[in-house]
């Protein structure tokens, strides 16, 4: 699995002890930004980063700002994309059995790293459940369909 990783300045130390788990797991990832010590808008970096999941160039992403709402926020506006703000392991785990999340948004601000790491590690082994949540599922992407047109 290939994860796009990207913060903005409120989630980068948190992104760097995500970052260091994932090399340790031997978890393809790269980091689209920002980098240290910078103070950038969150929608820019979020939006690096999903735009590769769109494409399909990565399978998910783990997306980092103050609250993990901000990015959430963006990253739905992408079609495809279920970003999820998860705060602990309840949250984590129906993410992706309920939710299909195929977007994780984490809050430097709101989070330990322990709890972070934890929710991670339940969001990449948990897998979604299909059967009504797959209805459900549906119905947003029939929303998406009617409600996204390009123009
Ligand atoms: C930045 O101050 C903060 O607003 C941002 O990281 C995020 O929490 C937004 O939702």
């Amino acid at each position: 699995m290939k994860i796009a990783l990207a913060s903005d300045h409120a989630g980068y130390d948190l992104k760097m002890v995500i970052a260091r788990y994932l090399s340790q797991e031997g978890i393809d990832f790269f980091d689209f930004g920002c980098g240290a010590g910078e103070s950038v808008d969150y929608v820019d970096y979020g939006a690096k980063a999903i735009r590769q999941v769109v494409s399909g160039e990565f399978d998910r992403a783990i997306l980092f700002c103050g609250t993990g709402l901000g990015m959430a926020i963006a990253a739905n506006k992408f079609p495809g994309i279920i970003a999820t703000p998860c705060w602990n392991e309840f949250t984590a785990k129906a993410s992706r059995t309920h939710n299909n999340s195929n977007c994780l948004c984490l809050g430097g601000r709101v989070l330990s790293e322990e709890l972070a790491l934890a929710i991670v590690k339940i969001w990449l082994e948990n897998e979604f459940e299909s059967g009504r949540h797959e209805r459900r599922i549906n119905k947003i992407k029939e929303l998406e369909k009617e409600n996204f047109k390009k123009t």
